[in-house]
Parts: C-alpha cells; structure tokens; sequence
C-alpha cells in the first residue's frame, strides 16, 4: 500500500461455504490509491476475499471497510458506489453490441442515458476498442473482451477497482500491455486485481500473497523478495554438464548432461569463476544466465511449495 490513507480495509474475514468449505480464514488487508494484487494459485481464496470486498459475497464473519463505510452493515449502498468490480466472467449481453453492453453498465450504477453513452464512448476510446461500438460482444476477441470488462468496472467512475483475474486467458505480451493500460485508465484509484502469476504481481505496488485461505505474506515486491529470498539462480546450459560441482560460494541444484542449475548468493562474483571451473572440468557452455530472484521464489520460500504458472 502506498502512504495515502487506505480506501479499503479488511479484517480478521472469514468465509465458510454452505458445504462447509473454509475458503478464507483471518484475512486481514488494506489497500490505497495503487494497485494492490493478490497473488496465490488456484483455489487460495483470492476470489473469495474479492467478492466479499466488492460487496458480492457476505462474509461468515470479519469486516470489510470501503470508503470508510462498513461493506455488510446496514449503510447498504455507499461503499457499493464507491466500488466498480469485475469479476472473473463479466456477464454481457452476447448478442448486443459493444456499446450497449456498455451504457447498460452505467444505467444500472445510475448514469442518466446521455451521460452513460458519453462515458461509455470515452472508456472505449481509452481502452483502445474505438471502432467497435457496433461489434457485437459474442465476436471480440479474449483481448477486446477483457478491455470491455474494464471498461464496465470503471463506467460509474468508482474510487476503487476490485478485479478477479483481469489477465486470465491472454498471452504473456496482452498480458503486460493489459496492466499499464489499467493503471494508466485508473488513475490514482485504488485497486485491487488478483493473479496466479507470480510474475505479474511484480508489477504492483503492494502485495498480498493468498496460501490455502489465509495471507501468508504482504509487502511491496521488492520488501518481499529482499526479506525472503537471498539467492539468484544461474542457469548453465550446454553439454557435458554432468561434471557440474556443488561448491561453498554456488550451490548446484540441478544438474543434467545439458543443463546446470546453481543457487548463490552472489551472481556477479560467481559467474566468472563458475564458468572456469566448469570449462576445467571439460563441460562446453552455450549460454548462462542469471535469473534474479522473484516472487515465485518468495512464494516458494514462504510456503514451500511452487507457484502455479511461475517461472
Ligand atoms: N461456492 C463455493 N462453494 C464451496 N466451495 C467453494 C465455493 N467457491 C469456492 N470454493 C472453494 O473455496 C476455496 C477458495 O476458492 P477461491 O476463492 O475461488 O480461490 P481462488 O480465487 O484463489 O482460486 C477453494 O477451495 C474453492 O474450491
Ligand atoms: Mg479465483
């Protein structure tokens, strides 16, 4: 979270489905102006956590403030004003168009008509889908369709922006352009977006790292990356690798005929003398490179296990 005073906080939320799924258990967040991700693999309780923020999902129990008004207390409607939320399959209109779909978003947040088409038609210019007023919702393609649910969350003008996977089922490179199109869009608006991608919680200025329902931890990437992990992986690649050494200063984890994998501490220092060793040893080296530690190796450092989709 940046230093402005938080738009969102939660605490102590706890969800426990019908069924008697506890999906979320002592989840505890705030988030400012920014964008806030919450980053954990499938099944963590990121979706959990975002319904009951955005006002969708009542929690068992816990308190969510948004705006400084309590989500589920009997001020019903005022943080839902403040809120624009996208849940993971927006639901549209298929067979009408774009703008349609649109300007029905804003009537049902309360725009008068003519200032629901004006929004909507400046939205889609910002989110680069001018030209496809027309084209109906069921013909975008995954990219168009993800910017149009964007769109729809923002058409009230919110102060905070609660989105459910907004990268899900595009390409590494839509991937990228998507979140600087959003913080561009949004402004100094709070949001809150989740990812099971450890690479793209990176991006974010704050972070709220999801494990089985609970928050295991929280902090700027670089804060986490530097209080959890403190090694760099090098990567060897060539042939006749399997002479590859474990040493004090390179710490070998993977080793093949074509492939060394070493952690240490500090790359810089080693990558010269590894490699001399190496080529000592009779391995013929292609190519090597250094991967800086990330919140893939955060998460794994903090949970043990391996991120899903992680590098
Ligand atoms: N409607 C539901 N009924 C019962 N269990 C659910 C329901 N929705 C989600 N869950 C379970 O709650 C847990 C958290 O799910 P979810 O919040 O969707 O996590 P994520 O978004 O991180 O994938 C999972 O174990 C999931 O199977
Ligand atoms: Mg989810």
């Amino acid at each position: 979270m940046s230093g402005s005073p938080p738009l969102v906080e939660a605490y102590d939320l706890e969800k426990v489905y019908p069924d008697g799924t506890v999906a979320v258990r002592g989840v505890s967040f705030r988030a400012g102006r920014g964008l806030t991700i919450f980053m954990g693999p499938n099944g963590s309780g990121k979706t959990t956590t975002l319904s009951i923020t955005a006002g969708a999902l009542r929690p068992t129990s816990g308190r969510v403030l948004v705006c400084g008004y309590d989500v589920w207390g009997r001020d019903w409607s005022r943080p839902r004003s403040c809120i624009g939320y996208a849940p993971q399959a927006m639901p549209f209109r298929e067979k009408l168009s774009v703008i349609e779909n649109l300007t029905w978003y804003g009537l049902i947040r309360g725009l008068p008509p003519w200032e629901s088409r004006r929004r909507a038609r400046w939205l889609l210019e910002q989110l680069g889908l001018e030209g496809l007023e027309r084209k109906k919702v069921s013909e975008l393609s995954g990219g168009q369709r993800r910017r149009l649910t964007i769109a729809a969350s923002l058409i009230g003008d919110p102060e905070v922006l609660i989105l459910d996977e907004p990268t899900s089922g595009l390409d590494p490179k839509a991937r990228a352009s998507l979140w600087s199109l959003l913080r561009r869009v949004a402004g100094d608006k709070a949001i809150i977006a989740s990812t099971h991608i450890p690479d793209e919680a990176e991006g974010a200025d704050y972070v709220y790292i999801f494990h089985r329902g609970r928050v295991v931890a929280e902090g700027a990437p670089g804060e986490l990356i530097g209080r959890y992990v403190r090694y760099s992986r090098v990567i060897v690649k060539g042939s006749g690798l399997e002479v590859a050494p474990t040493m004090e200063w390179a710490r070998l984890v993977e080793a093949g005929w074509d492939r060394a994998v070493y952690v240490t501490e500090d790359p810089e220092e080693a990558l010269p003398r590894l490699v001399e060793r190496l080529l000592k040893l009779g391995a013929r080296i292609e190519r090597v490179e250094v991967r800086k530690p990330g919140l893939a190796e955060v998460f794994l450092a903090v949970t043990g296990e391996a991120p899903e989709g992680g590098a």
